[in-house]
């Protein structure tokens, strides 16, 4: 079941997502973070951020929509209350998903991590507005992703990860700036902008008004960029967006992924992690796969 992901080893393809699986200390009764493949933690910043009001999670027809607006308690206290309470789960991988809204910001979290102890990867959230560019998202503008992916490499000594926004036209391009940039591994998708209304207030039903969509109804949209962005680069892609069973994992795999996450399934299920790895061993032994590794890029074309 092992996959290897910008030179870390990880026992299963299967990972946690950013941002539904809190800090992962918090899942300690419920899931066993020495059996999945890693986590992601939720997004840190430089410093603490509230989040935005609410309401800002509803749920639609397979699926949800989320403004939490980056709520974290900031990097800092990260290191200083959680990471040491990870450290003391034996075979823990830990991923730091980091952003920050200029690309300082984002070099000064990375500071602060590569002094701690007991973090595996970065992964770089480039869904992020750049607020000294006028608001515009980091990822939806190549030479944004470029200046930000290739700034963070240089500091970053750890695997970095670039999480791409599927908001672009071409994943393709986007995944390819990411590599050239110095990215060792792209993860794709993050959510895709939307927004629903209230027909009988005519209010939008989250307070942000627009809000990030995930679940099952973005699946098939997910697994086009991940064969996309597969296609366009040599380094590995990690594919995320709907997986709820270890069927959509194993598509994500054929698509092009090295190894997957899974985000919105954790709310209806706390160990969809740990339940989609099982079923995908069982489903690989059935079948004669003898290694989960094989599957990667195996969609039969003709
Ligand atoms: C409530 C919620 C919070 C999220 N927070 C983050 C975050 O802080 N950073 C990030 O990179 N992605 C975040 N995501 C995106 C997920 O990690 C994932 O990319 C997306 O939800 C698609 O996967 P899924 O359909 O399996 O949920 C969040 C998603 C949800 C639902």
């Amino acid at each position: 079941m092992s996959v290897e992901v910008a030179g870390v080893q990880l026992r299963s393809p299967v990972i946690a997502a950013s941002g539904t699986f809190g800090y992962g200390v918090e899942f300690e009764d419920i899931v066993s973070l020495d059996r999945i493949g890693a986590f992601v933690t939720k997004g840190l910043s430089r410093e603490p951020m509230a989040g935005n009001p609410t309401p800002r999670i509803i749920e639609t027809p397979a699926g949800m929509m989320n403004a939490i607006g980056l709520q974290n308690m900031g990097v800092r206290a990260f290191v200083e209350e959680k990471l040491p309470k990870l450290r003391q789960i034996n075979g823990a991988l830990v991923i730091a998903n980091i952003f920050g809204f200029t690309v300082e910001d984002c070099l000064e979290v990375i500071r602060v991590l590569n002094d701690a102890e007991g973090i595996a990867m970065y992964e770089l959230n480039a869904s992020c507005p750049n607020t000294s560019h006028g608001g515009m998202v980091f990822g939806t503008d190549p030479e944004l992703l470029k200046e930000l992916v290739s700034r963070t490499k240089e500091v970053a000594k750890r695997p970095l990860m670039v999480k791409l926004s599927p908001n672009v036209t071409s994943i393709g391009q986007m995944a390819k700036v990411a590599e050239e940039a110095g990215a060792d591994a792209v993860s794709l998708v993050n959510t895709f902008l939307s927004m629903a209304i209230d027909v009988e207030t005519r209010r939008p039903r989250i307070a942000n008004v627009t809000a990030g969509l995930s679940g099952p109804a973005i699946k098939p949209i997910a697994v086009r960029m991940v064969y996309e962005a597969f296609k366009a680069v040599k380094i590995p892609v990690v594919g995320m967006g709907g997986i709820l069973r270890a069927e959509d994992a194993i598509e994500f795999m054929m698509a092009g992924a090295t190894a997957v996450q899974v985000g919105t399934a954790s709310y209806a299920d706390p160990r969809a992690v740990e339940n989609i790895a099982n079923g995908m061993r069982k489903w690989c032994s059935s079948r004669q796969v003898e290694r989960v590794r094989g599957l990667t890029g195996t969609v039969a074309l003709q």
